[in-house]
């Protein structure tokens, strides 16, 4: 099996070695049978997927809910069975009932909830130093479990919030809302600033000053994607209208629809640039993964961007440091280049659409000399636009209007 060879099955920075030095050393093992994990754990962590309904906004929990059946039944003798994903707010206390009354170990079987808040890209450093821990528990031996295994995080200063199943589990969608929020609230500002030429960039920085604002979580561009915002704010919106508080929440429609118009935002963008209809023209996609430092391209703006160029009749190639087989897997159609300079080579335009850092190490005066025509949409608003327009490019940003350098990645 890949994982028990210590190969992770996808890119994440620093996960690798430490897979290999887990799996090497015999404490990290890796099994099939939930009767074999049963048998063998005190503490049963369950981090299955809990992705959109194919036909609704709601989160499907099946998973989530076969898995603790099933460690239910083979739960012999005490144990805490401790769930990580994101799930709609009633599933946790729901399945502790029932995982008591199906266990031979009965109320000896607990259920908590302790919501994940890594971020992919981050995982590695978000695992070993979160900016906090939230444990959802229904007794005085949970807390003492979830304390007793992350000591080493407690110990070292992270801090810990003890509370019920429901406000743990709301913890994390809300988190998620939130910065969703934040996310296409700039995004909107951003068309504003397009609108009387004023720069989101500057105006974010001015923003960020304030400390009850926050300067992360402010870059205006194209939007969110992956396998947890989006879904997880469907999901709180679904939720909260099957509680009767729908209407409490019905903004996050739009928060969500501003986000789905980023994309159509960049393709208009792109058309001024080049001057008419992409039909018939060469773009180059730089970026594939829905962020940059991981190959995850579930809902990723950037594929969403190259096949709804691709969908109008325009030849669309793709580059992504780490994301091309999955982009290949998920966009068959679309064309993938194993460099920037063969995606580039006789563009009408490139588009930056996934904030890799290579990306801003392009030479944009050697990549001038590739492309057809030297213009470039800059939807995340991350590349040095002074630079390009001094090496012959006309730049686009999304909102970006500035004298200056547009911001940084927030991998910075
Ligand atoms: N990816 C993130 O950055 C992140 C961050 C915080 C929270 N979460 C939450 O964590 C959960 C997992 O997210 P993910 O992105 O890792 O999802 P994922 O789809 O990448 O991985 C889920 C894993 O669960 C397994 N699985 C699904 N159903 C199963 C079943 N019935 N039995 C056994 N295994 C099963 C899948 O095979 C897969 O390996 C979700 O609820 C998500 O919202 C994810």
């Amino acid at each position: 099996m890949l994982l028990s060879s210590g190969e992770a099955p996808f890119f994440e920075p620093e996960l690798q070695p430490m897979l290999r030095r887990g799996a090497a050393s015999g404490r990290l093992r890796f099994a099939t049978s939930i009767e074999q994990a049963a048998d063998f754990g005190q503490v049963h962590f369950v981090c299955v997927g809990t992705p959109q309904m194919g036909d609704s906004l709601a989160a499907d929990t099946s998973g989530v809910e076969a898995v603790i059946r099933a460690l239910g039944l083979y739960a012999r003798t005490p144990c805490l069975v401790v769930g990580k994903s994101t799930v709609p707010v009633g599933t946790a206390s729901r399945l502790a009932a029932e995982l008591a009354a199906i266990s031979p170990a009965g109320e000896e079987a607990g259920l908590a909830w302790n919501p994940e808040f890594l971020r992919e890209g981050l995982a590695v450093q978000d695992t070993l130093r979160p900016d906090r821990l939230v444990f959802g528990v229904s007794s005085r031996g949970a807390l003492e479990v979830l304390k007793d295994v992350y000591a080493p995080l407690i110990d070292a200063g992270t801090p810990y919030i003890s509370t019920d199943l429901a406000t743990a589990e709301l913890a994390k969608v809300s988190a998620n809302a939130f910065l969703a929020t934040k996310i296409s609230f700039i995004n909107g500002i951003a068309d504003v600033c397009d609108a009387v030429g004023a720069d989101v960039v500057t105006l974010a920085q001015a923003l960020g000053y304030d400390s009850r604002i926050g300067d992360r979580g402010l870059a205006a561009g194209l939007g969110f994607g992956g396998g947890c915002l989006p879904k997880d704010l469907r999901a709180l919106l679904a939720r909260a209208q099957e509680l009767g508080v729908g209407e409490s929440l019905a903004f996050l429609q739009h928060i969500d629809a501003i986000n789905g118009g980023r994309r159509e935002r960049a393709v208009r963008a792109a058309e001024e640039l080049v001057g008419g209809p992409l039909a018939g023209r060469d773009v180059a996609v730089l970026g594939a993964a829905f962020k940059p430092h991981t190959d995850d391209v579930r809902e990723s703006p950037a594929l969403a961007v190259a096949a709804a160029m691709r969908q109008q009749g325009a030849r669309v190639r793709v580059h992504d440091p780490e994301a091309i087989a999955n982009a290949r897997a998920a966009f068959p159609d679309l064309d993938y280049a194993a460099d920037v300079w063969d995606a580039c080579t006789d563009a009408d335009v490139v588009l930056h659409l996934t904030e890799w850092p290579e990306y801003r190490e392009i030479d944009p005066a050697v990549l001038c000399t590739v492309v057809r025509q030297p213009r470039l949409l800059d939807a995340r608003n991350a590349l040095a636009h002074d630079k390009w327009e001094a090496a012959g490019w006309t730049v686009r940003g999304l909102g970006v209007h500035g004298p200056m350098s547009p911001g940084v990645s927030v991998f910075e």
